[in-house]
C-alpha cells in the first residue's frame, strides 16, 4: 500500500473532527448504573461540589468569577482530566465549554460518549489567570503553579475514588505529569496505558494520556494520534 492509500485508510473510519466522511458512531456503554450505590453517591458528590464552589485554599479561590467542579455521571467509566479552567470555563462554571471543548465533544461522540456519560474534570478547579484583577479578559490564561495543584490536588483524588472510573484519559502534558509524576514530553507517553493510584486503598485505575485538544486546534496532524488513542479506549471499553 503506498504511503497516501495507507493514510486514506487510517482516516476512513475516523469522525468529522479528523476527515469529511463521518460514519455513525455506535453507542459505547458508558455509564455504569449501580443500583442501591448511585443516590448515596449523587449526594456525596453533590456536597463535594458545593464545598469546592466554596474553596479557598489556594489564591485562585479569590479570583475567580467561579469555581469548575466538573461536569457528568457520577457513575463514568471514564474520567477525562484537563488542565484548569479557562476564560469560558470561568464564566459558565463548567468544564471544556470553549473552543477546545466543542472539539472534546466531537471526539467524544466519534467513539459513542458525551459529557453526560463520561465525567470531565480538572487538575486545578479555578481560573489561572496572568493579570488577576481583570477576569473579563480573554486570553489571560495561564497553567496552574506548582503551589496551585498541590493546594487543588485532595478535591480531584476525591473526586476520582468517589467516581471510581475504569479509565482515566489525561488530556495534555500537564495532568500527565501531575498525576504520572512523570516530565516525560506528552509526545513520548501519549498512547501508552499506565496504572494510577488514586490513593486511600482503591484499586488503580488504567489512565490513558493524550494530547490536549487546544494542540490539535493548533497543531490538526495531532488530531490522528488523538483518533488512535480513542479506538484504543473504546476497544478497552467494550470489554467486560
Ligand atoms: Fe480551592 Fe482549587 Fe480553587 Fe485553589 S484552585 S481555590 S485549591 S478549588
Ligand atoms: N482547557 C482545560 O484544560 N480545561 C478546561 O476546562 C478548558 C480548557
Amino acid at each position: 500500500m503506498t504511503k497516501s492509500l495507507r493514510r486514506r485508510a487510517a482516516l476512513s473510519d475516523a469522525s468529522d473532527w479528523i476527515a469529511s466522511s463521518a460514519p455513525a458512531a455506535t453507542a459505547t456503554p458508558a455509564a455504569r448504573p449501580r443500583a442501591g450505590a448511585a443516590r448515596g453517591k449523587a449526594e456525596v458528590f453533590a456536597e463535594l461540589s458545593e464545598k469546592i464552589k466554596a474553596c479557598r485554599a489556594c489564591p485562585l479561590g479569590s479570583t475567580r468569577i467561579q469555581a469548575v467542579p466538573g461536569v457528568g455521571s457520577v457513575d463514568a467509566r471514564v474520567m477525562f482530566i484537563g488542565e484548569g479552567p479557562g476564560f469560558d470555563e470561568d464564566h459558565r462554571g463548567e468544564p471544556f465549554v470553549g473552543r477546545s471543548g466543542q472539539l472534546l465533544d466531537k471526539i467524544m461522540e466519534s467513539i459513542g460518549l458525551s459529557r453526560a456519560s463520561v465525567y470531565i474534570a480538572n487538575i486545578v478547579k479555578c481560573h489561572p489567570m496572568v493579570d488577576p484583577s481583570d477576569p473579563e479578559k480573554r486570553g489571560n490564561d495561564r497553567p496552574p503553579s506548582p503551589e496551585e495543584i498541590a493546594a487543588c490536588r485532595g478535591w480531584l483524588d476525591t473526586q476520582i475514588r468517589t467516581i471510581a472510573p475504569r479509565f482515566l484519559v489525561t488530556l495534555g502534558a500537564v495532568p500527565a505529569r501531575v498525576l504520572l509524576g512523570d516530565a516525560t514530553p506528552i509526545s513520548k507517553i501519549r498512547g501508552v496505558w499506565r496504572d494510577y493510584d488514586p490513593g486511600g486503598g482503591a484499586a488503580p485505575v488504567r489512565l490513558l494520556p493524550t494530547f490536549h485538544p487546544a494542540a490539535l486546534l493548533r497543531n490538526p496532524d495531532l488530531k490522528r494520534d488523538v483518533w488512535t488513542d480513542m479506538k484504543n479506549l473504546k476497544a478497552e471499553l467494550a470489554r467486560p
